[in-house]
């Protein structure tokens, strides 16, 4: 039996996101509000709520008239739902060239990768899963940066947009007094059929890049997992101590800024006792964007995701 997908936080950990109530009985407004400032305040940068990061580039790309004469990069190996926001709009390509219309600098599990491209308006930073100690965003070598709060807080939903364009700032009103409530009621209907798994087809995914709402019920999951943020550094901090004692991993570029969720330990580098206890990827260890230099690697999680009884028996099972 191959072991479930853990790079992020998983459906019990997500479904047990639910249990801390609220703190305040606040209307939708305020929840968004109160989300947003949060961010806005930690990194010093306009923060935009979306029901996730693909519906944040999604915005962003009808931001930027992004059409199907444009053609969009974004680094091999990208999940599913990256093609799936830019094929709505646009060619995507794995394959870099030097005209790019637009390019995802994807800083994958939270490592930073360098772009060779110059113009910040060619580039979107995704960020999606990094865990950042010191709230320094890769702005303003970039119009946008990009993150996924399941991935962060493991909520069920949500996403930021960071953007200082102020034109994004009118745009954002326009969308959202455009957008329909009743798409978010049912696309959070399917996300939690999903989670408690009695729906097993995830057709919320088809309509994900024009859904830009949330209703109480996400926005209430959200805030009361903000504290989530903190205790994910706290966790990834002291898993990546005791990993950094047992093996060496000085050949992955870890930088003070942000921690990863996942150590991708490369197969040859490492002796693997129970290699069936984790999961294998492709990881490009040039931490170059538009490189294709991957190689096979087992994750080891640090996120808070994964209990600490595993993250040990996990360790135990790498030599
Ligand atoms: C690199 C990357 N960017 C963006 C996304 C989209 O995140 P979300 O699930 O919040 O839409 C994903 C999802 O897995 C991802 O892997």
């Amino acid at each position: 039996m191959s072991v479930e997908d853990y790079q992020w936080p998983d459906f019990d950990f997500k479904l047990n996101s639910f249990n801390s109530t609220p703190k305040t009985s606040a209307s939708a407004q305020d929840m968004l509000h109160k989300i947003e400032d949060f961010y806005s305040q930690k990194f010093n940068t306009p923060a935009y709520l979306f029901p996730s990061a693909r519906a944040g580039l999604s915005a962003i790309f009808r931001f930027k008239n992004i059409s199907r004469q444009h053609t969009l990069f974004a680094p091999k190996w990208s999940s599913h739902c990256v093609w799936d926001v830019i094929s709505r709009y646009a060619n995507p390509t794995s394959v870099h060239y030097p005209n790019i219309d637009l390019a995802l600098v994807v800083h994958k599990w939270g490592y930073q990768f360098q772009t060779t491209l110059q113009d910040p308006s060619k580039i979107i930073h995704d960020s999606v899963d990094s865990i950042f100690t010191s709230y320094q965003l890769s702005l303003p070598s970039a119009e946008f940066e990009v993150l996924s709060l399941p991935k962060i807080l493991g909520t069920f939903c949500g996403g930021i947009v960071f953007s200082k364009n102020k034109s994004f700032d009118q745009f954002m009103l326009q969308l959202r007094q455009n957008s329909s409530l009743g798409l978010a009621t049912f696309q959070e209907k399917h996300k939690l059929d999903e989670l408690k798994q009695t729906q097993i087809i995830t057709t919320w995914q088809a309509d994900e890049w024009r859904n830009f709402l949330l209703t109480e019920v996400a926005l209430s999951n959200i805030e009361s997992n903000l504290e989530n943020n903190k205790r994910g550094v706290e966790v990834a901090t002291k898993r990546l101590e005791i990993v950094s004692k047992k093996l060496n991993i000085d050949y992955l570029s870890i930088g003070s800024e942000r921690l990863p969720c996942n150590i991708p330990l490369e197969v040859s580098r490492h002796h693997f006792k129970k290699p069936e206890m984790l999961i294998k990827r492709q990881f490009n260890f040039s931490f170059k964007n538009e490189m294709d230099s991957f190689l096979p690697a087992y994750l080891l999680p640090i996120h808070i995701g994964i209990s600490e009884e595993r993250f040990q028996a996990m360790l135990r099972a790498i030599a």
